[in-house]
């Protein structure tokens, strides 16, 4: 059996924390669902399994405790994952984390940002000429395809000083469908009835032997520009480096997997849905479009001009609270805890629920409102700390957080600027809770050019 194929055969089993919440969240609205559970028994609850406990966890101060304060009782858990991001330090904890980390922060550091801004403008200028073939054809599309191939591309020109040399929908469509939770019960229950065939372990295997490929492809393309100061020549010198012994070539591979896909997904499906939420919001998107003229008129934004685009950026912050890409995160107990008046037993493991901290009527006032204003730089001091987490917080916090907000304003402003989408869709769009919370069935669109 090859590698990929044992990954497959490890699809949906029992003991996996993602099947578990399975039952949990196939509800037709499972984090309305969520809500009213900690509404009705608390910010910290208990879920008795046959032989294992979970504590639903959505207080702030819990958040505190088990990101930051008591942070190393807590290890990441990331099993089933491995598929995907191999041995990255998004898996890792302790002290290889660290030594993995350290040597990719400085390719995060703000300074950084102007740097790649030239090459995140080249990929949506590329995106805006591909926008506009399809507003002449008038064809319906997949949103989340359009803005993932727009992340991937992003990634690949400012990080990797590569052209995107594969193409995105047929990698990321392949896998997800792979790593879907649904996907991982339906076959669990036909591993129960006997039904699983070879077949589609081998698809699946398929899937996962097609990913595990990307990598590789991006390394071995043209270089753009020969830059020296991107996040791919960093990896390749570590590798070189004898006092870095971990940064082994597949350690290198493995970086690259996390980058291209937790470094994609959550970007494309934050612009995905604020553009969504644009289309409802008309009066936002027209918001938008005039801050743009005021800032930078009829030529392009320049890095200078992205720092005044503060609305559109408000924008982006307000569609993470809505729709927070990682819903969800959980973490092992090392040893015994108390959480509030709760004992901790080490092994439990804790589902940290940012969704249902995100629509908390105590700290955010009417919070299923779309309202770009509450990131108004006055409305956001009154807010208590760790109720805002759609980066995680403490040292395990994202990486790459604020320069996907960098991505997004530009990307927004541009396509706003240039196009109306209309969601070609049914209402209400209902959501898939998965590892990451995307529309269930897509969000076709269609796209018109501005007169
Ligand atoms: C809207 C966009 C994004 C969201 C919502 C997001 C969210 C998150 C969250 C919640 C975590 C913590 C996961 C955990 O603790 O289990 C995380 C970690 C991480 N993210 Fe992001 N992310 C985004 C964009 C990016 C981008 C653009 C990159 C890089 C290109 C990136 C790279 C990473 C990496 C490498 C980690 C692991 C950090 C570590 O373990 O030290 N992310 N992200």
């Amino acid at each position: 059996m090859t590698i990929a194929q044992t990954h497959a055969q490890a699809l949906g089993e029992e003991d996996s924390i993602w099947f578990k919440l399975t039952a949990l969240v196939t509800t037709p609205d499972p984090m309305a669902t969520l809500i009213r559970l900690s509404e009705k028994y608390g910010g910290c609850i208990p879920v008795r399994l046959k032989n294992q406990k979970l504590w639903l966890l959505s207080d702030v101060e819990h958040f505190r405790q088990v990101l930051v304060s008591n942070a190393e009782n807590y290890e990441k858990y990331f099993e089933g994952m491995k598929a995907i991001f191999g041995k990255s330090m998004i898996t890792v904890d302790g002290a290889l984390w660290q030594q993995l980390r350290k040597p990719q922060q400085s390719s995060f550091h703000p300074s950084k940002y102007s740097i790649y801004y030239p090459y995140l403008q080249q990929a949506i200028r590329e995106k805006v000429a591909h926008w506009a073939d399809l507003a002449k054809s008038g064809e319906e599309f997949e949103l989340v395809e359009e803005t993932w191939s727009l992340a991937a591309d992003m990634v690949c020109k400012a990080l990797f000083d590569r052209d995107m040399p594969y193409n995105p929908q047929v990698v990321f469509g392949a896998v997800k469908a792979y790593t879907d939770v649904m996907n991982h019960k339906t076959i669990r229950l036909k591993k129960v009835s006997g039904e699983l065939t070879e077949i589609s372990g081998e698809e699946a295997a398929k899937a996962i032997e097609t990913w595990w490929e990307v990598p590789e492809q991006v390394i071995g393309a043209q270089p753009r520009d020969y830059r020296d100061d991107t996040l791919l020549a960093m990896l390749k010198a570590a590798e070189l480096d004898p006092d870095l012994p971990e940064f082994d070539h597949q350690q290198v591979v493995d970086e690259m997997k996390q980058y291209l896909w937790a470094g994609t997904e959550t970007t494309a499906l934050t612009l995905a849905w604020a553009l969504y939420l644009t289309t409802k919001h008309p009066e936002v998107a027209e918001k938008i479009r005039r801050e743009g003229e005021d800032v930078y008129g009829d030529r392009e934004p320049t890095w200078e001009d992205l720092q005044k685009l503060s609305y559109t950026r408000s924008v982006l912050q307000e569609t993470l609270r809505l729709y927070p890409p990682i819903w969800a995160l959980i973490r092992t107990a090392v040893n015994d805890d108390k959480i509030g008046e709760h004992e901790i037993k080490a092994g439990d493991k804790v589902v940290l629920c940012i969704y249902v901290v995100h629509q908390n009527a105590k700290i955010w006032t009417n919070p299923q409102k779309f309202d770009p204003t509450r990131f108004s730089p006055d409305r956001m001091k009154r807010r208590p700390g760790y109720s805002y987490l759609p980066f995680s917080a403490g040292r395990r916090a994202c990486i790459g957080g604020q320069l996907s907000l960098v991505e997004n304003t530009l990307a927004l402003t541009t396509l706003l600027r240039r196009f109306r989408p209309e969601f070609a869709g049914e209402e209400p769009v209902q959501l898939n809770a998965t590892v990451t919370l995307t529309p269930k069935g897509g969000l076709p669109f269609r796209i018109h050019e501005l007169s």
